[in-house]
């Protein structure tokens, strides 16, 4: 059986690590596919939480991200096998448990079981126990019971999902395909199995907003990480949507996910077989891993162990000068720059910091990226998805999100929660009028400069959308962002001193 991706570090190759059964090597990607994603994803997570932000912020002011799971619905738990009596005792045992998520009607499985469970209000995820093969041409897995337990009674339900962690969202889930479960009724001699895997598959997307770097993270790679790390590794990823610049992009991450090859569910037309299969992801917040929904209590902090190890691979990272701490600035394209941004690095280096501007959107690999910002004693950025890198900052460490106007409830609602599981101080800066280039085309009188919150009430997401996330850059008051900047500088050396204290 295959193991292992083959070169942790051939970014970009169509296929690298990738099952080759659609055909051999010749797939074809729908040109512009990767493009269609960015598209998709010039929205930043904000956006995406459009709907909520409106209909909640009137009742719920900034805090729109609380209450953030309805009441539990488990209209979940559909056995298929309807018998009881002559249970298989002796698969339970050897199967691996599936479902890590506590309290859920998922958790102890029976041989020969499809459960779902759809309680949570972002995704549905659904487990099936027993011998599960692929039957590519109607994008289904089917379960095969065994044989030989004749109280087995399958019944004919079917269960439906798309494997995306934003349930919520009707456009996004109808460009996610549908999976089929089912329960076999033909023989299993009439679906022989190609491929055998000795590992349970889980099935998740590379599609949704999946290009966006934010929703890539926040909706992809750590719901994976969140539904199948208990399985160290020993799980099969199959990924709808494949495509080349996932797989180039976030190889080493998916290396960290499994021990396997990723297998390309709408290309390889192969029969493969598992002892199990897990379909969906569970969620637990924006960029969130909570330790009271695991079985084994596992955190954000274990996700980051898991990018630790991938990237930091030997070499140890630059000498930085003890004296000056280490300030990265999160430089943007086109929207929401930071005009200003040379003397604001100029002003970071008076105060005492070392600083590296972080060019967005140059093509750097993320393992580049990794070793950059774990460098980092500050990080600062103008909201956007790039912040997402939040992620790679070692505990401790300060994140400094800018918020220019109109932004603050979203910029918060992205990053700061997030960032303070991560163990790591959160400021932001919101920007005030003289600070914003809306000033230049609204002048310092208009609502849409002097109450944002007013202006957004009346004009719907698309104006904000437009105006406050598409339209604005900002220019940071130097006396202003120079008292944050001394702050964060003090602090950072207290951190290090405290560090080096810890240090053996
Ligand atoms: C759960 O959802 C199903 C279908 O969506 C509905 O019929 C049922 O009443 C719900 N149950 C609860 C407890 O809300
Ligand atoms: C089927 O069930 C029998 C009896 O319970 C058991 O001995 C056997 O191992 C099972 N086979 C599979 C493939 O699970
Ligand atoms: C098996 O299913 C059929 C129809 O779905 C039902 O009539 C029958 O009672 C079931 N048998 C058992 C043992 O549950
Ligand atoms: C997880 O946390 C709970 C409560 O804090 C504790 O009782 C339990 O022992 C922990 N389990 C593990 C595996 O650490
Ligand atoms: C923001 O800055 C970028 C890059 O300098 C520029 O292309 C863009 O036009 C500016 N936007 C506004 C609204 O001034």
């Amino acid at each position: 059986m295959p193991s292992k991706l083959p070169d942790l570090n051939s970014l970009g190759g169509a296929g690298a690590g990738v099952e080759d059964g659609g055909g051999g090597g010749g797939k074809k990607w729908p040109v512009g596919f990767v493009q269609f994603l960015f598209v998709l994803s010039v929205v930043v997570c904000s956006l995406l939480y459009a709907p909520r932000l409106f209909v909640l912020t009137s009742t719920y002011g900034l805090d729109f991200f609380a209450g953030q799971t309805p009441p539990p619905n488990t209209s979940s738990s559909s056995s298929l096998v309807d018998g009881g009596a002559g249970g298989n005792a002796n698969d339970d045992v050897a199967a691996p448990v599936l479902d890590n998520q506590v309290h859920s009607p998922c958790s102890s499985l029976p041989g020969d079981t499809i459960c779902c469970d759809r309680s949570d209000f972002n995704t549905d995820v659904c487990f099936m126990a027993g011998d599960v093969r692929t039957d590519s041409a109607s994008l289904s897995l089917l379960l095969f019971p065994n044989q030989t337990s004749p109280s087995a009674n399958a019944t004919a339900k079917e269960e439906r999902i798309r494997p995306y962690s934003r349930k919520w969202e009707t456009f996004i889930m109808s460009k996610v395909e549908e999976l089929r479960l089912r329960t076999a009724t033909d023989s299993a001699d009439a679906h022989r199995c190609d491929v055998v895997h000795d590992a349970p598959l889980m099935v998740m997307t590379a599609g949704g907003y999946t290009g966006n770097l934010f929703h890539a993270f926040s909706d992809g790679l750590v719901p994976a990480w969140v539904t199948s790390q208990h399985l160290r590794r020993r799980v099969v990823l199959g990924v709808l949507s494949y495509n080349p610049w996932w797989a180039g992009t976030f190889g080493d991450i998916i290396t960290g996910l499994t021990d396997h090859h990723v297998i390309d569910l709408l290309h390889d037309k192969r029969t493969h077989c598992f002892p199990g299969a897990i379909v969906g992801t569970r969620f637990h917040g924006i960029l969130t891993v909570d330790p009271t929904r695991l079985r084994d209590n596992k955190s954000i902090l274990d996700f980051r162990s898991l990018l630790a190890n991938v990237y930091e691979t030997g070499e140890p990272n630059q000498v930085t000068n003890p004296q000056r701490p280490r300030l990265g600035i999160v430089a943007r394209k086109g929207t929401r720059v930071m005009e200003n941004q040379e003397e604001v690095a100029r002003l970071a280096r008076r105060v005492g910091f070392d600083v590296e501007i972080l060019e967005t959107a140059n093509g750097m690999p993320l393992s580049a990226w990794y070793a950059s910002v774990s460098a980092c004693d500050v990080l600062v950025g103008v909201h956007g998805a790039d912040l997402t890198k939040l992620l790679f900052l070692r505990p401790g460490a300060a994140l400094v999100q800018i918020a220019p106007l109109g932004v603050p409830p979203i910029a918060r609602g992205c990053y700061a929660e997030a960032s303070m599981r991560m163990g790591l101080h959160y400021e932001q800066y919101d920007a005030v009028g003289h600070e914003s280039s809306l000033i230049r085309s609204y002048g310092p009188t208009d609502v849409v400069v002097s109450d944002p919150e007013v202006a957004k009430r009346d004009k719907g997401w698309g104006f904000v959308a437009r105006v406050y996330l598409g339209g604005q850059n900002v220019t940071l008051d130097l006396a202003r962002f120079g008292e944050t900047l001394s702050r964060m500088h003090a602090r950072a050396l207290r951190v290090r001193s405290l560090q080096s204290q810890e240090a053996p």
